[in-house]
């Protein structure tokens, strides 16, 4: 007994530096790669969307990517669809390199990076499903084209945060 709890322990520590990685969906249309992404909510990881956000609470985004070439100045965009209404989401950041957490712009071809970002979502949201296309865009090489994009779903209740 005790050995299998030594077991389940010692697969519980050995499982902590794994990153968990939350399977978004691919966008369509679009000439960007696809991410590595984690969506969490405090401790709380999404396997897969959708994902649950909780207004009042910080979500936050990891995103881990190789550059597909030289670049120097992206966009962060994010496109939002609910209940057949479409509107850009503000990001308050209009330069995508002051979210990398392990290097600097320019970034070079096959440069490994990451990239974060808390989203807060408001009290006043109603509880409702959003589709979000969230998406880099060039702003100097390949001027409007994206450079990466990822979509996923987000639940909106407004429950306590997950410890
Ligand atoms: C696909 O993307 C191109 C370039 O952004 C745009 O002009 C076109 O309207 C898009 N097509 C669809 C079906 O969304
Ligand atoms: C994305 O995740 C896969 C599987 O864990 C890994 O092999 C790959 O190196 C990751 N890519 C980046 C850019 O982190």
């Amino acid at each position: 007994m005790s050995f299998a709890v030594n077991i389940v322990s010692f697969i519980g520590i050995l499982s902590v530096p794994t990153l968990a990685i939350t399977q978004m969906n691919t966008c369509s249309n679009t000439t960007g790669i696809y991410p590595n992404v984690t969506y969490s909510v405090n401790s709380y990881v999404c396997d897969r969307s959708p994902c649950l956000c909780v207004p009042g609470c910080t979500s936050s985004l990891s995103v881990d990517f190789q550059a597909p070439k030289y670049l120097e100045k992206m966009r962060p965009k994010v496109h939002a669809t609910c209940l057949n209404v479409q509107l850009d989401y503000p990001l308050n950041q209009d330069d995508v390199c002051v979210g990398f957490t392990n290097t600097q712009c320019p970034i070079v071809e096959k440069e490994k990076v990451n990239y974060k970002y808390n989203l807060n979502i408001g009290t006043i949201f109603p509880e409702v499903t959003v589709t979000l296309r969230f998406s880099f865009i060039d702003e100097d090489t390949a001027p409007n084209t994206e450079v990466l994009c990822f979509e996923f779903d987000i639940i909106i209740k407004k429950t306590e945060c997950p410890a």
